[in-house]
């Protein structure tokens, strides 16, 4: 890598895998993934660990999406392995989805259904018993507030409400790894606080947690360790302090770090070529 911001090696992943491939939560190794021409994601090393809150922190158009709904298996990478909690999940995709949960960059719901029939339905889809999925749901609605608009339908809700309804139906069934596409983009502060809350009770309480934002506040705020793609890679990835330490030169803000390396990069990494 030619970038001058080489924080924790990403691309060294063979050393992660004689430590041992089942240690990890999630594990891409040379993920690619194009669409006609243009590269989405390019030789992708990621390796998220048991039981932390990970941000993959890019602008728009580097590539996280397409990652994350790999790793959900909505999207087939070119060439590359993904595996989940050691499931390849290409070679066996039912057993990985089972034991993980997705939230799309926008909520699809049942305008028809009120929270509370939505969270029946998607519990009764994943085979929830039928006690366990009452608790949860009482549980969910609670610490996102939904109480009082449980017995509304959804098609009124405002954008972040569609987004905590979804939240709670991705949530039904304990997840072991939790993904969430831009999960505190275009909500307000209060909601963003439930969410923020559920979240980190879900890490408290086991979970290995993927989002993604562009918004450098939410990964400086929640995650345990960032990762910033750039142009389909993983460039750089550490904890905020390590990013931080890394970017040197009187970088005190990941916003300092995160245009350091892009501007970087695109200045002194000529095999670095737009994706589009
Ligand atoms: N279904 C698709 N068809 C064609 N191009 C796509 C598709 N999905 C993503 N892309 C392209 O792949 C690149 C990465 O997109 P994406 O993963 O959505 O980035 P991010 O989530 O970081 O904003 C962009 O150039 C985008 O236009
Ligand atoms: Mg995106």
């Amino acid at each position: 890598m030619a970038t001058s911001l080489s924080v924790v090696p990403v691309h060294d992943a063979d050393e992660h895998h004689t430590a041992g491939v089942g240690a990890d939560a999630v594990s891409l190794t040379g993920v690619r993934r194009s669409f006609g021409t243009s590269v989405a994601v390019d030789r992708m090393d990621l390796h998220v660990r048991p039981g932390e809150l990970y941000a993959l922190l890019g602008p728009n158009g580097a590539g996280k999406t397409t990652t994350l709904r790999m790793i959900a298996g909505l999207l087939r990478p070119d060439t590359g392995t993904i595996r989940i909690f050691g499931i390849d999940a290409l070679a066996d995709p039912i057993a990985a989805k089972r034991i993980t949960a997705w939230l799309p960059d926008e909520p699809m719901l049942y305008d028809k259904l009120t929270p509370l029939e939505y969270l029946e339905l998607v519990a009764g889809l994943w085979r929830v018993p039928q006690a366990h999925a009452e608790r949860q749901a009482a549980e969910l609605i609670d610490i996102l507030d939904l109480g009082p608009h449980r017995h509304q339908r959804c098609e009124g809700f405002s954008r972040g409400m569609k987004q905590k309804v979804a939240l709670a139906g991705a949530l039904i069934h304990d997840p072991k790894l939790i993904m969430l596409d831009e999960p505190l983009t275009g909500i307000d502060a209060a909601i963003a606080r439930q969410v923020k809350e559920l979240l980190t009770a879900r890490v408290r309480a086991g979970a290995t947690i993927i989002l993604t934002t562009h918004i450098l506040e939410v990964a400086e705020r929640l995650a345990d360790r960032i990762g910033i793609v750039h142009r389909g890679r993983l460039a750089v990835e550490g904890t905020l302090a390590e990013l931080k330490d890394a970017a040197g030169r009187g970088s005190s803000t990941l916003e300092d770090v995160f245009l350091a390396l892009t501007h970087e990069s695109a200045v002194a990494d000529p095999a670095l070529e737009p994706a589009a």
